[in-house]
């Protein structure tokens, strides 16, 4: 094969064949095939697109690429466990994969929750846990099984082995401007679903201007390509369309978000993050053939003795005080009204200004910054009011995310009616 002509016949609007696309994965991810070459076929695939037997064979020659986790062996009291993991395409305020890996645990399915950091407006789970004094986010394989043996939930890296192309066609595509493309973003998150050895999966697809996906159309088209490939793979896949035009209840952060996780596990907390996680529960019970209602372990405190006994299989101290910041700043409401719009980019983006995300991969995330609203639309505001409040170790960094958060609410003007959960795709 060459380089030269897979990108061609790519370019010329052709269908790649299953060996063409092996080889050149293959020779990728070996460095036989160089980034320059591997960005022009991003391209003409953002271009061009591809059909599903090209997706599913690209996903497929992604997961060959490295190692393949088996969860088959995972056995918890004589009985071999179901696993069922979950995937957001990433949003503002998105803390719910703590309260929901160890609610799915509650009802005896086994959680390998394999987790990224955030790049980006976007937070990332592990950045949020590792607010918690002693928490690790490295585990070895073999830990992560003897963890979902016993607790039955593990929240942790993504070990290198996991998909390698991806890792370097990800990275690629950051730079070449070919992130947003429907058949590169489904065969990369699902490579990494699949090599992880989950027995069913939920896709939380985002839509709204805290999404990668800002419309309807698209994101369910990507939900939908996601949850065949799933099938096609052998693992059981659905997926919820939800809103991420407004961020996902009252913290944007870090350690903030653990403690509204924590209000959620005590059977508290906002109402949207309550319902979407009992939703995406509900999803991944019935996916392993458990017909419950998840709200009920909220309630009775067994979704938060898992927690606890999760975050301490990974030496944290579930009962200790979490980071405080070193300043805060508090914006006022300018006017009194019904507070209409609340935009989750432009919160997302003023967070990781105050410091709760990363401008490059390896730079540190501040645990204590992020923001709490005091208000969501839909509430009656009074002028002078505090609509939100700022947190940060380094107050420098107050002037421009105040500026972007001024323009990033409405008081008055028309009320839009999102509702949180749009679809279901199966
Ligand atoms: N998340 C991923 O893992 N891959 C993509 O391509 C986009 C989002």
């Amino acid at each position: 094969f060459d380089a030269v002509d897979v990108i061609r016949t790519k370019r010329d609007r052709g269908e790649l064949t299953d060996e063409q696309i092996d080889w050149v994965i293959d020779a990728y991810t070996r460095g036989v095939v160089a980034d320059e070459q591997m960005s022009a076929l991003a391209m003409a695939i953002f271009l061009n697109g591809m059909e599903h037997r090209e997706i599913f064979r690209w996903m497929k020659a992604m997961i060959a690429s490295g190692e393949r986790l088996n969860f088959e062996s995972i056995v918890g009291e004589g009985k071999k466990i179901a696993t069922s993991d979950k995937h957001s395409t990433g949003g503002v305020g998105d803390k719910i994969t703590l309260p929901l890996a160890p609610l799915v645990a509650a009802y005896g399915v086994a959680v390998p929750q394999l987790s990224g950091r955030g790049l980006g407006h976007t937070g990332g789970t592990l950045d949020k846990l590792e607010s918690i004094p002693g928490w690790e986010a490295k585990l070895s394989n073999e830990r992560v099984v003897e963890i979902l043996g016993s607790t039955g939930a593990v929240i942790c890296a993504a070990g290198d082995g996991l998909a390698p192309a991806d890792k370097k066609l990800y990275a690629l595509r950051d730079v070449t401007s070919t992130v947003e493309a429907i058949p590169l973003i489904a065969s990369s998150i699902m490579s990494k679903k699949i090599a992880e050895g989950t027995g069913s999966l939920v896709l939380d697809v985002k839509v709204g201007s805290g999404a990668f996906m800002k419309d309807e159309d698209h994101a369910r088209k990507l939900a939908k390509i996601m949850v065949e490939l799933g099938r096609d793979a052998g693992v059981k896949t659905t997926a919820l369309l939800t809103d991420m035009n407004t961020p996902l209840g009252l913290t944007v952060g870090n350690a903030c978000e653990v403690e509204e996780a924590v209000e959620v596990l005590a059977g508290g907390g906002p109402s949207d993050v309550v319902e979407l996680t009992v939703a995406l529960a509900r999803e991944m019970l019935l996916s392993s053939g458990v017909d419950v209602d998840p709200a009920e372990a909220l309630k009775d405190g067994r979704a938060m003795d898992v927690w606890r006994t999760m975050i301490a299989d990974q030496g944290g101290d579930p009962d200790a005080r979490l980071p405080q910041p070193k300043e805060t700043l508090t914006v006022k409401a300018p006017s009194s009204g019904v507070l209409t719009e609340l935009d989750a980019y432009k919160v997302g983006v003023a967070s990781w200004r105050l410091g709760a995300g990363r401008a490059r991969k390896e730079d540190p995330v501040q645990a204590a910054a992020g923001i709490k609203l005091h208000a969501k639309p839909g509430d009656t505001v009074a002028e002078g009011q505090p609509l939100m409040t700022l947190t940060t170790d380094t107050p420098e960094r107050f002037e421009r995310a105040e500026e972007l958060l001024q323009e990033a609410f409405t008081i008055g003007g028309e009320q839009k009616n999102n509702p949180l959960i749009i679809d279901r795709i199966v």
